[in-house]
């Protein structure tokens, strides 16, 4: 089997989809709970653009060094990412200010229907990194060559940043992903790995 990127998307799908059911179950008459469901949002908004940010720079980059193009559109997806989560922003804004609780329940269905089309078009995109971004990858470099990309991000995390990542990610992911996220870290930090495996011994 090839090396592999895109194991994160697990995570990303549960992170997208725990929010929209937060914001289904949201009591818009009710200021703390907006308030709780916008807070869920933003965390989710900023690992959505990070998420966004480490793949043109990491991984779209190398694709372009090949005179490669089928990243394009994931690059535009990207862009519009940021408006789309800028609208759902501006959305719960409105509901906050609205006059009236009818109107308060009104807008926060229009904010729900607003963010759910926003997770069915994320998914799409996770889809096309997934069946077209990552064939192309694994066309124009090797294994060892696509390895060294999250090597080089790797040795820049401390043992405890490295253990946080794993905490989160490994709740969503099969053994199989467990043991090709440990075996890079592994190779890439062998001095830190004993601190990290025992660390991440209770997940
Ligand atoms: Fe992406
Ligand atoms: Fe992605």
């Amino acid at each position: 089997m090839r090396y592999q990127f895109y194991r994160e998307h697990k995570y990303v799908s549960a992170a997208l989809n725990d929010v929209e059911r937060k914001i289904a179950r949201t009591d818009f008459m009710n200021p703390i709970e907006i308030q709780e469901a916008y807070y869920a949002f933003q965390g989710l908004s900023e690992m959505l653009k990070a998420h966004a940010h480490y793949e043109n720079e990491k991984l779209h980059s190398l694709l372009e060094k090949k005179h490669s193009h089928v990243h394009k559109h994931a690059e535009q997806d990207h862009a519009h990412q940021d408006e789309q989560l800028e609208e759902i922003v501006q959305l719960f804004e409105q509901v906050k200010q609205a006059g009236s609780e009818e109107e308060k329940v009104a807008l926060g269905y229009q904010l729900y229907l607003t963010y759910r089309k926003f997770v069915a078009d994320n998914l799409h995109h996770l889809h096309e990194e997934e069946t077209l971004i990552l064939p192309e990858l694994q066309r124009l470099y090797s294994d060892a060559e696509l390895k060294q990309v999250e090597a080089v991000t790797y040795r820049m995390m401390t043992p405890d940043q490295l253990v946080e990542m794993l905490q989160v990610l490994f709740p969503h992911m099969n053994p199989s992903d467990q043991k090709a996220f440990l075996t890079d870290i592994q190779d890439a930090q062998p001095n830190h790995f004993a601190e990290v495996w025992k660390a991440i011994g209770s997940i």
